[in-house]
């Protein structure tokens, strides 16, 4: 696999991902070492019923990077972004913002008031990379609780995912982001 550098490389293909895809956003998953795992099926399922607002990043044929996310039942306005991963020999890129443009302008974010996600305190790229998103669409960046580490099981070291709130999302602002 070819290394990217420029920032707008065209060779990187963003798409909604289908369940061909579900086994390869899988092994970004196991590889990245930091994404928590989960079974492949999770991604399958999320291929299959929340295609719309989940993308894959395809390079040579491959997927190096996806997000996953989706429409809060009880929060409609808002769009929850759940997992994003960028295979290692492409971070720091731009991939991981192209990717979350590609997020927000998918068709499964139209009308969203508000970007959801939750962050680890330690994720210092993930933190970067949100707030870089935050900055480039003039939105604001908010930190509440989201889940504490007692809520995940005791023996299960992991760490307290923060919740980050982003917005009010500007369609005319986040349109202009590039994929
Ligand atoms: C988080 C992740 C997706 C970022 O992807 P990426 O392609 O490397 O990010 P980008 O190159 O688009 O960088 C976006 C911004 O974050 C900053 N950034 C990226 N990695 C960084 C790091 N390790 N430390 C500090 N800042 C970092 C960049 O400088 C850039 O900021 P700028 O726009 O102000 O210049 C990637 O590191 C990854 O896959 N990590 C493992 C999985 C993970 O932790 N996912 C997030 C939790 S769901």
């Amino acid at each position: 696999m070819s290394q990217v550098t420029p920032e707008t490389d065209a060779s990187i293909k963003f798409r909604s991902p289908t369940i061909a895809d579900g086994a390869e956003m899988w092994r970004v998953v196991t590889d990245s070492g930091v994404l928590d795992p989960n079974s492949c099926y999770m991604y399958l399922l999320l291929c299959k019923d929340f295609a719309d607002t989940c993308v894959v990043a395809e390079h040579e044929g491959r997927v190096v990077g996806f997000v996953t996310g989706y429409r809060p039942p009880t929060r409609p306005d808002a769009i929850f972004l759940w997992q994003v991963g960028v295979d290692a020999a492409m971070r720091g890129c731009g991939l991981g913002k192209r990717l979350l443009a590609a997020f927000l302008q998918s068709s499964g974010a139209a009308g969203a008031a508000r970007l959801e996600t939750t962050i680890s305190p330690s994720n210092e790229a993930s933190k970067a990379l949100f707030a870089s998103v935050a900055r480039s669409i003039g939105a604001d960046m908010t930190v509440a609780t989201g889940f504490t580490e007692a809520d995940f099981p005791a023996d299960g070291n992991h760490e307290a995912e923060e919740l980050y709130l982003i917005g009010p999302l500007d369609p005319t602002r986040t349109e202009q982001l590039s994929p």
